[in-house]
């Protein structure tokens, strides 16, 4: 198990950035750098934490945690939807079919949450009844869950802007996607997000919303990239007490970057402006909650790999 003390000690020297000699310049993500190597993209997970669209910092072993559970999902899902992943020669690193992305992130929620100014909870309390197309009936708390699952598209900002959210027709009439090809995307979405529903829910969880990135490979096939069902690009809830909790008004037990999002709105900030510092004591607590969920996902306990992470991806993709 990943320990206080190993994860103390990492504090100094997490993954900030990525440079592979051999590898060119990386394109640097908020998150991700990724190199072009012929038809394939390698992508390093660092460990750099973003919010409300703008890099916070790092969380210890993030970059591990979030590679891994992703390529877990990539492994167990692709009955459901064709994906980027060939291979994961590291923790942090992912070796993929370099893909022309496609403009739209396609959202799926189970539940009517969140916290910043574009979430579907903030629209509702504002007096929405209609989400990106989908009525939502009168008299619902924060935390309700949907009486079924809905896929919300939103738009990939440019950089410093935030993503919004759009219906259907409204993404059709704003990009070139076709109609078929969004079809295609909405049906791998939702059949996804019903496998990865029925996963959390036997280890003790619930699915409450995640976002999918599409990508078209150069044989013109749509394939599900980026990451699956990671606490990054999803939300997690503790079952056992979500109700309880949602009578008396709480917010649920989350076991994602809801937790970090929450502690900086209550420090004020809400995605305008400079960033607050993260501080010690909030990325040791990010960094046991990303490898408790990684562990409880997987049944496997995280260890953290502890070896100098660049020398370490060198020897993995032999540069
Ligand atoms: N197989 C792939 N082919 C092409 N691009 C990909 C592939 N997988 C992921 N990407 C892109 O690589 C980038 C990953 O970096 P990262 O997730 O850090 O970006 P980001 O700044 O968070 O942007 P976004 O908010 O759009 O995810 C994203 O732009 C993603 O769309
Ligand atoms: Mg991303």
């Amino acid at each position: 198990m990943l320990t206080d003390q190993t994860i103390r000690a990492a504090l100094t020297h997490t993954l900030d950035s990525v440079d592979l000699p051999g590898l060119g310049e990386p394109m640097r993500g908020k998150v991700r750098d990724s190199f072009v190597r012929g038809k394939e993209r390698i992508i390093v997970v660092t460990d750099r934490i973003s919010a409300f669209d703008v890099v916070l910092g790092t969380i210890p072993f993030k970059g591990q945690v979030l590679n891994t559970m992703a390529a877990h999902w990539f492994e167990k899902t692709r009955h459901i939807a064709p994906n980027h992943l060939i291979d994961v020669p590291d923790p942090t690193v992912s070796v993929c079919t370099q893909c022309r992305t496609m403009p739209v992130e396609m959202v799926v929620r189970g539940y009517l949450t969140g916290s910043t100014s574009t979430s579907i909870w903030k629209a509702y309390e504002g007096g929405a009844r209609v989400f990106c197309g989908h009525d939502l009936p009168d008299g619902m708390k924060k935390h309700h869950r949907l009486e079924r699952p809905i896929i919300t598209p939103s738009t990939k900002a440019e950089q410093g802007e935030h993503d919004e959210s759009v219906s259907r027709q409204e993404l059709l009439r704003r990009t070139d996607i076709t109609e078929a090809q969004f079809d295609e995307m909405a049906d791998y979405a939702m059949g996804l997000f019903l496998y990865g529903t029925e996963q959390a829910a036997s280890r003790g969880l619930i699915l409450v919303d995640t976002k999918y990135e599409f990508g078209m490979s150069p044989d013109g096939k749509i394939m599900l990239i980026d990451e699956v069902h990671t606490p990054d690009s999803s939300r997690y809830w503790y079952a056992d007490d979500y109700q309880r909790r949602f009578e008396a008004g709480e917010n649920p037990r989350s076991l994602d970057k809801e937790f970090v999002r929450r502690t900086l709105i209550e420090r004020g900030y809400s995605g305008d402006g400079l960033a607050p510092e993260l501080g010690d004591e909030l990325r040791v607590e990010a960094a046991k909650r990303y490898a408790e969920i990684l562990s409880v996902v997987t049944g496997v306990a995280f260890e953290g790999d502890t070896r100098e992470p660049m020398a370490r991806m060198s020897a993995a993709l032999k540069l």
